[in-house]
């Protein structure tokens, strides 16, 4: 597929610097913050950007005043000209707007009212990172040496974005936005309710639910593995514990180690790893999930805020408002 990767997000806050030090905290690793011109109620204003970047994936998000907090705009990697130029054909055959130039492509989710810029970006290359030698029944492949997870002491650095799951009012909409008019694929789906949605070979990089007012529910951040999971989780939590959203444990869709954690904008932001691999459409069938047993193999039972955010009354208020 022309696209292989998200590239950069950016989330509009009301409380930005308040989110940019949950971010620090959270291990990404802050940029120089800008100053950058931006249209607000009250015209063209000077706004502080907070930036971020991962270990593997560069600068992948931003922090910006918004007065609702949302998903301002998604960033997908493309390889070169051609892929914008197809990318392009096929979002006005679907009557949406795009602006273009020599790089880059600019256009609108109509469902999630989200912004989408397709770009020209170099794929991700990750240095492999070897797999903890492990012991197990009758098998000693540590032999003599304490485990990796038990020994680490450096604070988690999450290595790239993996995913991000939005509020869609139009999920049927965006869904045809995201597969019709970019060229993602479906990994999987929980129907009348949500698509597991792939531009590279993540199991999923864009999952769409349907919901009351479009929303951002959570960015997914890679980890080594699950020892860094519980490592980062634990260290967010003794800097309070009211960050705690969900987790540990491991999602059937996607298989995907996961735990969750809530920003002070109240985005959830989750560590992941072991994420499902496709290379081969062939031999991948999407299956069609309802219920838990879609949601999650084991792990504590997901707290309601979990699936209906506690502020989306507040959220629905808000976007019927100056907005
Ligand atoms: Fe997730």
């Amino acid at each position: 597929m022309p696209m292989h990767r998200l590239t950069s997000i950016t989330i509009g806050v009301p409380n930005v610097q308040e989110t940019a030090e949950y971010y620090k905290d959270f291990g990404l690793i802050p940029a120089k913050d800008e100053t950058v011109s931006a249209y607000s109620a009250e015209g063209l204003v000077q706004a502080q950007e907070h930036r971020f970047s991962t270990v593997d994936g560069g600068e992948q998000l931003r922090i910006v005043h918004s007065p609702r907090r949302r998903l301002v705009q998604l960033g997908i990697g493309v390889e070169d000209r051609d892929d914008l130029g197809s990318i392009s054909s096929k979002l006005q055959r679907l009557d949406l707007n795009v602006k273009r130039d020599e790089t880059s492509l600019i256009t609108e989710d109509p469902g999630s009212e989200v912004r989408v810029m397709v770009e020209i970006a170099p794929k991700l290359a990750q240095e492999p990172v070897p797999w903890p030698v492990t012991n197990g029944p009758g098998r000693f492949d540590r032999l003599n040496a304490r485990a990796p997870g038990a020994l680490r002491e450096q604070r988690v650095h999450p290595r790239k974005l993996g995913h991000v799951v939005i509020g869609s009012t139009d999920q049927e909409a965006s869904t045809k936005f995201f597969t019709e008019g970019l060229g993602f694929k479906i990994s999987d789906k929980v129907p009348f309710l949500a698509s597991f949605m792939r531009c590279s070979t993540d199991h999923h990089n864009v999952l769409v639910q349907q919901a009351p007012v479009s929303y951002l529910h959570h960015t997914s951040w890679q980890v080594e593995d699950v020892d860094e999971i519980g490592r980062g989780a634990t260290a967010m939590l003794e800097k309070d514990p009211g960050r705690h959203v969900w987790g540990l444990g491991r999602h059937f869709v996607g298989s995907n180690y996961f735990w969750y954690l809530k920003d002070p904008a109240g985005n959830f932001s989750e560590y992941y790893s072991d994420i499902d691999c496709i290379v081969d459409d062939q031999l991948w069938t999407p299956g069609v999930w309802e219920g838990h047993a879609g949601l999650y193999k084991w792990g504590p039972t997901p707290p309601p805020s979990f699936l209906a955010p506690e502020d989306l009354a507040g959220l629905m208020a808000g976007a019927h408002g100056s907005e």
